[in-house]
């Protein structure tokens, strides 16, 4: 038999010998919250309406650590309790994943699940700078995101390219370098508003968001509204597409050129502004700052930003966020957390970056770009995506590698978590983001959720169980590709 299609994979599963329950007789009470997340899931996967009625209950009980539940479904009643809110929400995701056709019915098969998660922190992150997302492809994300039990979304808000969200302090940077992407596709950005429906949005799916500003490099965008504190393109680190100009939009997709001015009290000014309307209003605990690809400033200038940048965003009472590169600045603000972007078997200093943070009594987020960069070519004639991080990346690469094993010297307790990246340079539109987050997606989440002992936590296993998750995803309407290392179930 198939093992059940239940990805992430709970802590612990016990199947029982006994008719599953028939969810066309269901009704449905207790919190408000979860019953309509489990109403919308199961409305789309079968079509039924459930009605109000004492068949499946649903409550959170403390007790138990955070964002844990367990599920037990016998023949005449499903119960889900939860932890918290949110381990209550991650029990009706399982319940989604587990509703099937028999015959004429939709059943759910008699099962006893306890489930906890191994890391806090599981996290996407989505680029909207190289391509502007609009509100409502952002939400179908968290949405997407979030019945995979990821609790964080990342959003990478400026790069090169363009600066995508609204500010009061300074509005010049939305009025003048946003409005262009990528190949001239158009821009945009979030105004105030926006990205607090995006916060509100991410919430009642218990995500996270984790808003960044790239800098010192990745900074092309900042010097159209304000050149007085960037320093000139770097030109030859240019090796194809078109030349960066300074003042002109930048459309191609090269990266390391732009730096702001690292000894300029002006520069500091615009930190400060930045972080400290980000801070108002983002209510999470966690501003990153960029700090990967600053190939045009010397390391002692960026040593020194660094230093300034995150002591900035800890004075603002939020703990910074940078990816690894920062871990190279003696000055780094203690407690900020590190973002791994190297390889799963590093080829560079990132380790030693990486293990910096741990050192200064921050921890480290492992984003290992050959295993769960989703924005790698899946197979060599993907249309989309990019190659450089060792791609194309296989589903089996992406689920094959250990946390703990990546970074020598960074025990398990000194990592935060896991997240799995999109960047878009070729990314336009949601159709995009499926092609190449899914299934690739659920590899990420079971890393990040799932012990890494246990009779299923193999790569036989896993391909078997997202094949069984595909029509949930259809109905769900995501268009993932049917990659040929999974048997998909039609
Ligand atoms: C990165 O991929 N530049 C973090």
């Amino acid at each position: 038999m198939l093992p059940l299609p239940l990805v992430p994979f709970p802590a612990d599963v016990d199947v029982a010998d006994a008719p599953a329950f028939d969810l066309s007789r269901a009704g449905l009470r207790g919190d408000p919250d979860a019953a309509t997340a489990l109403r919308s899931t199961v409305a789309a996967r079968t079509g039924i309406d459930l009605p109000d009625g004492d068949a499946i209950s649903l409550a959170v009980q403390d007790g138990g650590p955070a964002e844990s539940y367990t599920l037990e479904v016998e023949t005449t009643g499903i119960r889900i309790t939860g932890a918290d809110a949110a381990g209550l929400f991650y029990g009706v995701q399982t319940l989604g994943q587990l509703v099937r056709r028999d015959g004429e019915r939709w059943v759910v098969p008699a099962v006893r699940i306890a489930d906890a998660p191994r890391f806090a922190y599981r996290g996407v992150m989505l680029d909207v700078a190289r391509h502007f997302h609009a509100v409502d492809t952002v939400t179908a994300y968290i949405d997407r995101a979030a019945s995979l039990k990821f609790n964080v979304l990342h959003l990478h808000l400026s790069d090169d390219q363009g600066w995508r969200l609204e500010l009061r302090s300074r509005p010049e940077l939305t009025e003048r370098a946003s409005a262009t992407a990528v190949d001239g596709a158009p821009g945009g950005f979030y105004t105030r508003d926006d990205y607090r429906a995006i916060v509100a949005y991410a919430a009642s799916r218990h995500m996270t968001v984790v808003p960044e500003f790239d800098m010192p490099g990745h900074t092309h965008a900042v010097a159209l509204a304000y050149p007085e504190i960037a320093e000139a393109p770097v030109t030859d680190v240019i090796t194809e597409g078109a030349i960066p100009v300074a003042g002109e939009p930048y459309t191609g997709t090269a990266v390391g050129f732009s730096s702001l001015r690292v000894h300029d009290d002006a520069t500091y000014a615009f930190v400060r502004d930045v972080f400290a309307e980000l801070a108002e209003l983002t209510p999470g605990p966690w501003l990153h700052f960029g700090g990967d690809e600053s190939h045009g400033t010397t390391p002692e200038d960026f040593a020194h930003f660094v230093a300034r940048a995150s002591t900035v965003i800890a004075d603002l009472g939020k703990t910074p966020i940078a990816w690894h590169e920062a871990g190279a600045a003696a000055g780094l603000a203690p407690g900020t957390i590190g973002q791994y972007w190297g390889f799963v078997t590093p080829t560079d200093a990132a380790p030693e970056h990486a293990r910096a943070f741990a050192q200064r009594g921050g921890r480290v987020i492992l984003s290992p770009a050959d295993a769960i960069y989703l924005d790698m070519k899946p197979t060599d004639d993907a249309p989309l995506g990019l190659t450089w991080a060792n791609g194309p990346t296989s589903l089996e690469r992406a689920y094959s590698w250990e946390p703990t094993e990546v970074v020598d010297g960074l025990p398990e307790d000194a990592i935060l978590g896991i997240e799995a990246p999109l960047w878009t340079e070729t990314v336009a539109s949601l159709a995009d983001i499926d092609a190449l987050a899914f299934p690739r997606i659920a590899a990420a989440a079971e890393i990040a959720w799932s012990a890494p002992a246990g009779s299923e936590r193999t790569w036989g296993s896993f391909r078997a169980r997202v094949g069984g998750l595909g029509p949930l995803w259809t109905s769900l309407g995501i268009r993932f590709p049917a990659v040929a290392e999974v048997t998909w179930t039609t």
